[in-house]
């Protein structure tokens, strides 16, 4: 059975771009309950920790570099299967392959400035909002 949480990040580029507002406007109306947010800027060394999977891959320096370049948003969100749902609201990791209508075809740039970060399973969902959120920070309705 898959769960009904996943995490997102609002990814630099896009929050000072001023794409964050209509972004999140669009995961409400996509039908994915907040159920915790906040905005933080990341170290280098903390975005290090939180990518820790692609340690070792060509892009993971530049990746934890442009993480810590400015403030990202945070969410947890509820819906049925939320991680499968949202992958699929979110579109392709690279923009240009992503499909019409996606948040990274509409808001992404390059395949590093792709607009959100989606969690790829309930395993990194719940890690990832734990990594960010104390449980008294993620609301239960
Ligand atoms: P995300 O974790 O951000 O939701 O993206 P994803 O699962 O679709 O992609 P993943 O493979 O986990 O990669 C994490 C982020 O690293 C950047 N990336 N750059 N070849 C490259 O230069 C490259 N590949 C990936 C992207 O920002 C991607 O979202
Ligand atoms: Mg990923």
């Amino acid at each position: 059975m898959n769960g009904n949480r996943t995490f997102t990040m609002i990814k630099p580029t896009s929050f000072k771009n001023g794409d964050g507002g209509n972004i999140i406007a669009r995961i409400i109306g996509a039908g994915f309950k907040i159920i915790a947010l906040k905005m933080v800027k990341l170290t280098p060394e903390k975005a290090a920790q939180f990518y820790t999977e692609h340690d070792g891959k060509p892009f993971y320096k530049s990746l934890c570099s442009f993480m810590s370049s400015g403030p990202v948003v945070c969410m947890v969100l509820e819906k049925e299967d939320a991680v499968e749902a949202y992958r699929k609201f979110i579109g392709a990791t690279n923009p240009d392959e992503a499909a019409e209508g996606t948040i990274r075809k509409l808001y992404g740039t390059d395949l590093q400035q792709n607009a959100v970060h989606g969690a790829d399973s309930d395993e990194s969902a719940n890690r990832e909002a734990s990594f960010f959120f104390s449980e008294l920070e993620i609301i239960n309705y």
